[in-house]
């Protein structure tokens, strides 16, 4: 899907990410790992086209992503920041609505269909019972939710969430990465997603794509990331690998 090719990101003097080669969304789910600052909502607000490259070139779907016009790439790619702004006076139901703005017609208006995915999208989050509260007024997790809804919403084959379950509890987190997971076996849905949580990665990410101070250091399937030395130069801590009785194994700090 996205084709990145010698990639680089300067400020102030630095360059904070530099990316060779690599191709992201083409398996069903891709988790984004890296501490603190090592560059992954810079790599992911260029693949949104938030930021543009201060070299190299990105292509979507064998296009220069700089040529897409806004509604055109709304229909492909959609994007959850790691920040979300404010939406004063908004309640849920109508931020996930703004998700279909790329799909109304001429007159802007809302259909059957667009009502009906706002609705399916608010299930699938789990914030239907919160439709008329206001955005602004809800609990972090909640907003994080009807967020995600907005980005279903968008019914982009393409999403990309930075950090979606940061402010999520335990249950809803996993609900949210195993509705993503679900999203990319069955509507063919291309995710990428930042993470920092190893476990959770490893259980529902096809590949993990992880960066060290802007650049990849590993790129592979989670078995092949869930190992100490990969961990520890990765984190610079020292992890063991538990194996589960699910068999999903679990890193745990030794
Ligand atoms: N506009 C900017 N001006 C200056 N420095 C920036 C800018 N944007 C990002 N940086 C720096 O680039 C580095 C990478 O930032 P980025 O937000 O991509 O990290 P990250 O991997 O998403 O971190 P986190 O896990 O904390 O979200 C950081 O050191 C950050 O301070
Ligand atoms: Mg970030």
């Amino acid at each position: 899907m996205f084709e990145l090719d010698d990639l680089s990101v300067t400020r102030d003097g630095r360059e904070i990410l530099h990316v060779g080669r690599l191709s992201l969304g083409t398996e069903g789910v891709t988790a984004v790992l890296g501490h603190n600052g090592s560059g992954k909502s810079t790599l992911m607000a260029l693949l949104a086209r938030q930021i543009r490259p201060d070299a190299g070139r990105i292509a979507l779907e064998g296009r220069a992503l700089d040529g897409y016009r806004q509604r055109d790439l709304a229909r492909r790619v959609s994007f959850l920041p790691q920040r979300l702004p404010p939406v004063a006076g908004l309640n849920m139901r109508d931020l996930v609505g703004l998700g279909r703005f790329a799909w109304r017609g001429a007159l802007g208006r809302m259909g059957a269909r667009d009502h009906a995915v706002i609705a399916q999208a608010m299930l699938d989050t789990g914030c239907e019972a919160l439709a008329d509260h206001l955005v602004d007024t809800a609990s972090g997790g909640e907003r994080q939710r009807a967020w995600i809804a907005m980005l279903l919403a968008q019914e982009a084959p393409a999403l990309l969430l930075d950090e979606p379950t940061a402010a999520l509890d335990l249950a809803h987190a996993y609900e949210v990465m195993a509705l993503l997971h679900r999203l990319s076996r069955v509507a063919k849905r291309r995710v990428v997603v930042i993470l920092h949580d190893v476990n959770l990665a490893a259980r529902y990410a096809d590949r993990i794509v992880a960066l060290k101070q802007g650049h990849v250091t590993f790129d592979g399937p989670p078995r092949a990331f869930l190992d100490p030395e990969v961990l520890r130069s990765l984190y610079g801590i020292e992890m063991t690998i538990l194996p589960h009785p699910d068999g999903h194994p679990q890193a745990a700090v030794a």
